[in-house]
């Protein structure tokens, strides 16, 4: 079983100049006409079990709260008191029966509805208890994320992920748990993160190995992301994905034909002798995929089942627009999402998490790209200002090159992007965000 290719969008070759990462009148283009529009990942269902558990996000200039329901729905709403206009919460995240408003006390229930208003019979318009509600924006589920659109005419969330539904469909991601949680400030656009994560031409440099031009090439995770031995796909919902064949396998090689880590202690856990393999590393990665399906049903991998081949060992990365991109393993999430500053185009929230696979009765620990974390300790959010707290090696060696980048955005001597073939998924996004700011999607 292989995954499909996407069809391929034509691209139409727009230059991206400076101002779209720095202009305050393009900032507000996208947030009228893109932001508004398009369907967003917000929070996690697994975290507001209970009804009347709630979680907060802001995006932007907005804030959001989504809502465990009494039937168990959930409800989301603008985080907003329809009285004058004060934000009901502050905190992150809580339980409630009721939200009230910390200026005049007015209290909404869990369904939106207002129960109570101080003094109700000295309104002219009426009593607006059972008359007002929270404004509600669509929301819905899917790989146990709950995921919000503020058009109330958007397409529903399977029409708008496209191939996207098919391929994480697979991998039962609404048991999986979160390992690594930090949130962050950056200096830059919003566009600087995502356009990072939309290409891999800056690993020779930015995440450089010491070694052969070929070793170069590799990624201290141990990926290939060499674009000659990359599959890329573009979809016509606006989605991408890049499939690097082999994942840690591509590139755990010892210059002596022995299998280096982390591709040594995978092998080691799926009853593989590194040994045996010792100048045959292009072998591992089909090796590996059939001891994954031998004994993965016995190892409560119930996933490995319904996977793909190339699911089982290769390294996925996807970008979903706008603003999330995910490296997904067999048994790993890597998060990673970029939100617009409420109201400075050159600055953006940075969230950098970590699920990880829900085998029953598995022990080994979960290895994040942040270092690696006992499988029972489940992890809340850290939040904290850039540069306090490590995101990781490989994701630091990002941050620190952006600000470089958002300044020379920022001068009258650039002249707008010049992208190379594997720079396409750069391009498209672009020229999506045109789509919307000028009316044609
Ligand atoms: S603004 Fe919320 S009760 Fe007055
Ligand atoms: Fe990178």
């Amino acid at each position: 079983m292989t995954l499909p290719d996407w069809p391929a969008p034509k691209l139409r070759g727009n230059r991206l100049p400076g101002h779209r990462y720095t202009s305050r009148a393009f900032f507000e283009q996208e947030w009228e006409r893109m932001w508004t529009r398009v369907w967003l990942l917000l929070g996690r269902e697994s975290e507001i079990p209970e009804a009347g558990d709630w979680q907060r996000e802001d995006v932007g200039p907005e804030s959001f709260l989504m809502v465990r329901q009494a039937d168990g729905g959930i409800k989301a709403y603008y985080n907003v008191c329809q009285h004058r206009g004060a934000r009901l919460v502050t905190e992150e995240k809580g339980h409630a029966r009721r939200f009230v408003c910390p200026y005049h006390s007015w209290a909404f229930q869990l369904d939106g509805v207002l129960a109570f208003a101080q003094d109700a019979e000295d309104f002219p318009e009426g009593d607006p208890c059972g008359k007002l509600r929270l404004e509600e924006v669509r929301c819905e589920s899917f790989a146990g994320f709950i995921w919000i659109n503020m058009d109330p005419d958007c397409v529903s969330l399977q029409d708008y992920l496209g191939p996207i539904w098919d391929d994480w469909s697979r991998y039962e991601l609404d048991t999986w748990k979160r390992y690594l949680a930090q949130t962050t400030t950056l200096p830059v656009n919003w566009k600087v993160v995502i356009d990072n994560f939309n290409e891999s031409y800056h690993v020779p440099t930015v995440h450089r190995v010491r070694g052969t031009p070929e070793e170069r090439k590799r990624m201290h995770s141990g990926v290939d992301t060499n674009y000659k031995n990359t599959r890329f796909d573009l979809s016509e919902e606006g989605h991408n994905r890049m499939i690097m064949a082999g994942g840690y396998a591509g590139a755990s090689l010892n210059q002596d034909g022995s299998i280096g880590e982390p591709l040594n202690t995978i092998m080691r856990e799926w009853g593989l002798d590194p040994a045996d393999f010792v100048g045959r590393g292009h072998e591992t990665r089909e090796a590996l995929q059939a001891a994954k399906r031998k004994l993965g049903p016995g190892k409560n991998y119930t996933h490995y089942a319904k996977l793909a081949d190339e699911q089982l060992t290769d390294a996925f990365h996807y970008t979903l627009f706008p603003n999330f991109a995910v490296s997904l393993w067999s048994d790993g999430f890597h998060f990673l999402r970029a939100r617009p500053h409420p109201t400075d185009p050159e600055q953006c929230v940075f969230d950098n998490f970590w699920y990880a696979s829900q085998p029953e009765g598995e022990t080994s620990p979960i290895r994040t790209t942040a270092g690696i974390v006992p499988r029972d300790q489940e992890v809340e959010r850290q939040i904290f200002e850039p540069g306090d707290v490590s995101l990781g090696r490989t994701i630091d060696q990002d941050v620190e090159i952006f600000p470089l980048q958002q300044a020379g955005l920022r001068s009258r001597g650039y002249k707008g992007a010049y992208l190379a073939g594997q720079e396409s998924r750069i391009r498209r996004y672009h020229e999506l965000i045109d789509d919307y700011i000028e009316g044609r999607r």
